[in-house]
């Protein structure tokens, strides 16, 4: 499975919880780059300037920490992406790894929705240090400010959820990711979302969609 869709779209709030249902893991490439960034590694390193900017990291380290993550022995009974591909390079390159190791096609989701919702979304968005749990202090608030209702881990915001970050990143999805959605479309493999709707009618949504494409696999 892969979550296709603009910053704030919902990906990850999707994700997990999908992954979550159906017992595989989340692989979100953002978490990945800022747990190296957060541990100053050489990746973190490399990556760290260009995420603060709002641009893409090269492919060329994604795809390695990608292939390195679906080798691990938890991925063996499929997973979910989030915020990978992002590129028709990651694209491809995805579709020969699956192949190499058996998995099956990938389905795509791809959360649609109008960029002047996202500002607030990003904006208002906190996430747990500790589970990766994910908030937004104007519509989806915890219970208390600050703090996750699931672990009590704290609540934090990302460094690219700033106003002057936000319209470099809605470029590059643009300029970059957006592409993958006719990608994907005429290889019939995508099916389109309405994201601007509630949390919980997008996640009946997605799961629909996922049952059906399971039912016909
Ligand atoms: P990444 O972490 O992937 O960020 P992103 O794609 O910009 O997406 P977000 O995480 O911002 O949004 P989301 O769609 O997951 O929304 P969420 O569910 O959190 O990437 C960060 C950076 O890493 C990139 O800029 C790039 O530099 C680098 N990177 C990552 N992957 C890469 C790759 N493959 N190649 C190259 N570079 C890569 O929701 C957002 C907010 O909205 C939350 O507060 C949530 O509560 C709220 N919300 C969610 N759904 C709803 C809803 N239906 N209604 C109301 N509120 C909602």
């Amino acid at each position: 499975m892969i979550f296709l869709g603009p910053p704030g779209a919902g990906k990850g709030t999707q994700a997990i919880e999908l992954a979550r249902k159906y017992g595989v893991p989340h692989l979100s490439t953002g978490d990945m780059l800022r747990e190296h960034v957060c541990k100053g590694t050489p990746l973190g390193a490399k990556a760290k300037p260009i995420m603060e900017r709002g641009d893409l990291v090269p492919d060329s380290l994604v795809l390695q920490m990608i292939r390195e993550r679906i080798e691990r022995p938890d991925c063996s009974h499929g997973f979910v992406f989030d915020g990978f591909p992002r590129t028709v390079a990651q694209a491809k390159y995805l579709g020969e790894l699956l192949k190499q190791h058996g998995y099956k096609r990938p389905f795509v989701i791809h959360l649609v929705i109008d960029t002047t919702i996202l500002l607030r979304r990003l904006t208002g968005r906190r996430t747990c240090k500790v589970g990766g749990e994910i908030y937004n202090i104007y519509d989806r608030p915890p219970k208390v400010e600050g703090i996750c209702d699931k672990d009590g881990g704290e609540l934090v915001q990302r460094p690219d959820d700033r106003e002057e970050v936000i319209g470099p990143r809605l470029q590059a999805y643009e300029k970059q990711t957006a592409p993958l959605a006719e990608y994907y479309g005429r290889l019939g493999l995508l099916r389109s979302i309405d994201a601007a709707k509630s949390v919980e009618e997008v996640g009946r949504q997605v799961l629909q969609s996922v049952q059906s494409v399971r039912g016909a696999r």
